[in-house]
C-alpha cells in the first residue's frame, strides 16, 4: 500500500522541549489509515498531527472497542536513531485485535510506516539522559452503530513524543500497593490484550493508594486472589538471593511484556538464573519479610527498569532492600538500555537502527 505523505515545511515545524514529561508532549506528524469492512485498510497517510472527529454513536466511545501500543525510539549517541524490537509490539497489536475483534494490520507495513514517521520526526527524538521518543500505536472501531456488534469501520494510527523517565522516582525505588479487594484481569478475559478496558479498570483503586503515596498497584489473580500477576502498567520480577529472578508465568490474564521476554533472555547471560511461575502474594511476602527475597522491580517499556521498595497488604509494609536500587536491577537497567542506545552489544539483534 502507498502511503501518502504531507510534511510540514521546516519552518512550519516545532521543537523538542528541554523539560520532558511522559506523554504530554507530541511531536509534528502522525500516521493514520482507515479500515472499512469489505474494503480492507485504505487512506494510509503520515500527516501534521491533528484532532479526531468522531460520530458520537461510534462503538470506540461506548464499547470501548480499541487496542493500543506503546515502544519507544532511542538516540545514539552517534546521532542515529534505534528501535528495540518494533515487530513484537506489532505482533501484540493483531493478538490484541484479534481478541477485541478488531481487523489485523499488515506487520511489514506496520514497521515500514513506522520507520517512515519516526524518520521525518526524527528532531523530536531527544538525547537528553534517560529520555526517548515514545510510540503509541492504537486502533479505535469508528463509524455509528449502537448495536452491540463489531464495527464496521476502524481508523489505526500512531502518535509520538519525547519523554523523559515515566515514574518522578526516576530509577529509585517506588512504592506499591497490592491490592486484596479490586481485580484487574481475569483469565478468559481481556488482560492478556493491550486494551484500553484494562487500564479503565486500575483507575479507581491506583487513584485511592496514589494519596498514600503508592505509585503502583501489584494486582492478584482475579479466581482466588492469591497468585501475582502483574503492576500497574509493568511485569514483575523477585530477585531470590541476589540470583535467581523469578516472574508470575503467562497466565492469559497478564500482559506480555516485551521487556519482560527482553528480560527472561537477557539475565542468563549476566550469570543469573530465571524461572517463570505461579507465585503466591503470602509467599512472596513472607520471603521479603525474610531477606530471602533481595530485590523486586517491575519493567516495561515506558517504566524500563523500576525497582520496587517497598508493598503494602492490608495496612502491613514490607520494605525491600533496605528501599535501595540493588545490584541486579541496576545491572539490568544498564544492560537493557545500554541495547537500546546502542552503547552495549546487541547480542540478540533486537535493535533496528534507522
Ligand atoms: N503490563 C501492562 C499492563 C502494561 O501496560 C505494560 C506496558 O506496556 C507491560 C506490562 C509491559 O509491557 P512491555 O514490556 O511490552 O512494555
Ligand atoms: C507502556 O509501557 O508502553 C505502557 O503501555 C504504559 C502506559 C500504560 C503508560
Amino acid at each position: 500500500m502507498t502511503i501518502t505523505i504531507k510534511a510540514l515545511a521546516a519552518d512550519e515545524r516545532g521543537s523538542c522541549p528541554e523539560e520532558l514529561s511522559f506523554g504530554a508532549v507530541f511531536s509534528d506528524h502522525m500516521f493514520t489509515q482507515e479500515y472499512t469492512k469489505g474494503t480492507g485498510w485504505q487512506n494510509a497517510e503520515i500527516a501534521p498531527f491533528h484532532n479526531i472527529v468522531l460520530n458520537p454513536a461510534a462503538p470506540v466511545l461506548h464499547y470501548g472497542q480499541e487496542i493500543f501500543e506503546g515502544l519507544k525510539a532511542y538516540r545514539r549517541a552517534d546521532g542515529g536513531v534505534n528501535l528495540f524490537r518494533p515487530e513484537e509490539n506489532f505482533k501484540r497489536f493483531n493478538r490484541s485485535a484479534e481478541r477485541m475483534s478488531m481487523p489485523a494490520v499488515d506487520e511489514d507495513f506496520h514497521l515500514d510506516v513506522l520507520k517512515q514517521w519516526v524518520s521525518i520526526d526524527q528532531n523530536w527524538v531527544p538525547s537528553v539522559s534517560e529520555s526517548s521518543f515514545y510510540i503509541r500505536p492504537a486502533m479505535i472501531a469508528t463509524g455509528a452503530k449502537l448495536g452491540l456488534s463489531a464495527a464496521d469501520s476502524y481508523l489505526h494510527f500512531i502518535i509520538g513524543g519525547p519523554v523523559g523517565p515515566y515514574f518522578s522516582e526516576g530509577f529509585n525505588p517506588v512504592s506499591v500497593y497490592v491490592s486484596d479487594t479490586c481485580r484487574r484481569a481475569v483469565v478468559g478475559g481481556i488482560g492478556e490484550a493491550k486494551t484500553g478496558g484494562n487500564y479503565a479498570a486500575s483507575l479507581h483503586l491506583s487513584e485511592e493508594v496514589a494519596k498514600q503515596g503508592y505509585t503502583q498497584v501489584l494486582w492478584l489473580d482475579a479466581i482466588e486472589g492469591r497468585y501475582v500477576e502483574e503492576v500497574g502498567a509493568m511485569n514483575i520480577f523477585f530477585v531470590y538471593e541476589g540470583k535467581t529472578l523469578v516472574t508470575p508465568e503467562l497466565s492469559g490474564s497478564i500482559l506480555a511484556g516485551i521487556t519482560r521476554d527482553s528480560v527472561l533472555k537477557l539475565a542468563p547471560t549476566l550469570g543469573f538464573d530465571v524461572r517463570e511461575e505461579r507465585l503466591d502474594i503470602n509467599e512472596v511476602l513472607a520471603d521479603i519479610e525474610s531477606g530471602k527475597i533481595t530485590e523486586v522491580f517491575g519493567c516495561g517499556t515506558a517504566a524500563v527498569i523500576s525497582p520496587v521498595g517497598k508493598l503494602c497488604l492490608k495496612g502491613k509494609e514490607y520494605i525491600v532492600n533496605n528501599f535501595e536500587s540493588g545490584p541486579v536491577s541496576t545491572s539490568l537497567y544498564d544492560e537493557l538500555t545500554g541495547i537500546q542506545y546502542g552503547t552495549r552489544e546487541d547480542k540478540f539483534g533486537w535493535v533496528v537502527s534507522l
